[in-house]
């Protein structure tokens, strides 16, 4: 080998050498990353650096504000002042003065490059500053120096570390469903379930308002849906597969008023939390058919359904049933002020629509070929509606079948093909898939669990979650709107059942959701969760361990 060769091998043989350890090293900081985060808070946040000082909070710590963010940010405030009091049992001034006292800033500011939802937050010595480009940000600031805080309450001044943090989320739709009609779940909890959305950042609370066994929304216009649809006789005890079936004989309902309604929203905004609600329709109707046989197929009278499964009863198409339905819409979207207006479209069973002679007749005459263009024709109808008061239509999967308006959203649920599909079709989507999106599966092999409907999700596995399909473009995926869990609560019948559910696994969720996939460690989130247990703890949360061992 002539010297030449031999210089440029020794000097090839040289770069990759300091590839590799260039590499090892970058990885083995990843790893200590991973495995001692910075700061112990979920989601994981962008970025985050230490500053060795401490800033003490002590009762005459004041909250400065600039005189024009005052109006703005006067929840935001009022949110903080919430966390101090119960961290360490003291109010703090409000003023727009800055001196040489401890001061928390919280601060709009339209320069940050972080998006509607980012914020900076750094704590030194003299200040605690939270900055955002709207209050959401600050919002999302305040959060994560709640996490940041000793869970425990305090009598006297505390130290926190120095940190700066730069923040913003992944994707804009952080949902977390909930299933009121099988099981009714009163204001007060709604209310904490929007707490709970608010402590992880998810910002969409899908609430799924009726259902075969209980219409949970008052309609004005139409009050035999909560005075008949709102009750069922008596409800399926055990498991539904279990045979004989057998029931408690007693009379179970409940539903929310609209003023009741209008206050959950209030709360929920105050919270940067948009409230999806959901009408099914064309199936899972037979509260609403229960109430007003004239909507139904057949006209003739049925209960509110008192077992779980899948009801045949489905909506008829005559124009009474469109009329109907539009008011009912009517009134809903003048309680919601959302984008989005959730219509289910899931599970309609077209047996009934199959045997009308009538509805046969009709689907004839609009020359549509099978009931899967029924419904199709069913849903444009009300995607049309909805359109017209200015809101966009978002449905379960099975609203692909037979062609979609062009504005619609979908809920991918059947697994990620629906959501694929729809986003090559350049609908916007949200990922919910059953095998790591269902909270209402079981989270633990243990025998001694609570029943549930079946399934098996570990908090690892929704944790490995990726909500944007590999085979999606980078076009496609800018339709994943973001990612949701839901909760069915056939085997719920308590709010302390849906905590047991709902938690730890929303922790997984929220950093899903939030944080970027390059960010994410399971081994650094199982260090980070065991801390957001002991503020579960504090705040009386009746979580599941499993999952939260060493
Ligand atoms: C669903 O779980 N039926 C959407």
């Amino acid at each position: 080998m002539n010297n030449g060769a031999d210089i440029l091998k020794r000097l090839i043989l040289l770069i990759l050498a300091c590839i590799l350890i260039y590499s090892c090293t970058r990885k083995g900081e990843t790893a200590m990353n991973n495995q001692t985060d910075i700061i112990s808070v979920i989601p994981l946040p962008d970025s985050s650096r230490e500053i060795n000082v401490v800033f003490y909070l002590e009762n005459h710590t004041r909250i400065c504000i600039k005189p024009e963010d005052r109006p703005f940010l006067e929840g935001m405030v009022k949110f903080l002042n919430g966390l101090v009091i119960n961290t360490i049992s003291a109010r703090l001034e409000v003023s727009d003065v800055t001196g040489n006292d401890p001061q928390i800033i919280l601060l709009l500011n339209n320069e940050l490059d972080l998006g509607k939802e980012g914020y900076h937050l750094m704590i030194d010595k003299k200040q605690i500053l939270i900055e955002g480009e709207t209050e959401k940000g600050i919002f999302y600031g305040i959060q994560t120096l709640r996490q940041i805080l000793p869970a425990e309450k305090s009598q006297s001044a505390i130290e926190i570390s120095g940190v700066e943090i730069f923040d913003h989320p992944r994707f804009s739709w952080r949902g977390l469903h909930l299933d009121v009609s099988r099981h009714f779940m009163p204001v007060d909890f709604i209310k904490k379930y929007l707490d709970y959305m608010a402590m992880h950042k998810l910002n969409m609370f899908h609430w799924h308002l009726t259902d075969d066994q209980g219409w949970r929304i008052e309609i004005k216009k139409y009050p035999k849906l909560t005075k008949i649809g709102a009750w069922r006789n008596e409800t399926l005890v055990g498991h539904f597969e279990d045979q004989p079936q057998q029931f408690d004989g007693n009379r179970y309902g409940g539903y929310y008023t609209q003023q009741e309604i209008r206050e959950i929203v209030q709360y929920a905004g105050e919270r940067c939390i948009t409230i999806v609600p959901e009408i099914e329709l064309p199936g899972h109707a037979q509260a609403a058919i229960a109430a007003y046989p004239e909507l139904g197929v057949t006209g003739e009278p049925v209960e509110v359904r008192k077992i779980w499964g899948i009801s045949p009863y489905i909506f008829n198409i005559e124009e009474s049933s469109f009329e109907f339905i539009k008011n009912v819409l009517a009134e809903v979207t003048s309680l919601f002020p959302g984008e989005f207006v959730h219509i289910g479209g899931d599970e309609a069973v077209k047996d009934q629509w199959a045997e009308s002679v009538r509805i046969q007749q009709k689907m004839k005459a609009l020359g549509i070929r099978d009931e899967h263009g029924l419904q199709s024709w069913f849903i444009q109808r009300i995607d049309s509606f909805l359109a017209s008061r200015g809101k966009r239509l978002i449905g379960w999967d099975e609203i692909l079948e037979g062609g979609l308006a062009p504005n619609a959203a979908v809920m991918s649920w059947r697994g990620e093909e629906g959501g694929i599909q729809a986003a090559k079709a350049g609908h916007d989507v949200v990922m919910t898939p059953t095998e790591y999106c269902y909270f209402d599966y079981y989270q633990a092999e243990n025998q001694n669990e609570p029943l549930a409907i079946g399934g098996f999700l570990p908090l690892a596995k929704v944790y490995g979650y990726n909500p944007v399909p590999a085979s999606l473009n980078e076009e496609e995926t800018s339709h994943i709107l973001g990612v949701q869990a839901n909760v069915w609560t056939e085997y719920m019948a308590t709010p302390e059942q849906v905590e047991y559910m709902v938690f730890p696994r929303i922790a997984a969720l929220s950093e899903i959701a939030w944080t970027s996939p390059e960010r994410k460690s399971w081994p650094g989130f199982r260090q980070r969760i065991k801390k957001l247990a002991m503020l579960y703890k504090s705040e009386g949360i009746n979580y599941s361990r499993t999952g939260l061992e060493n």
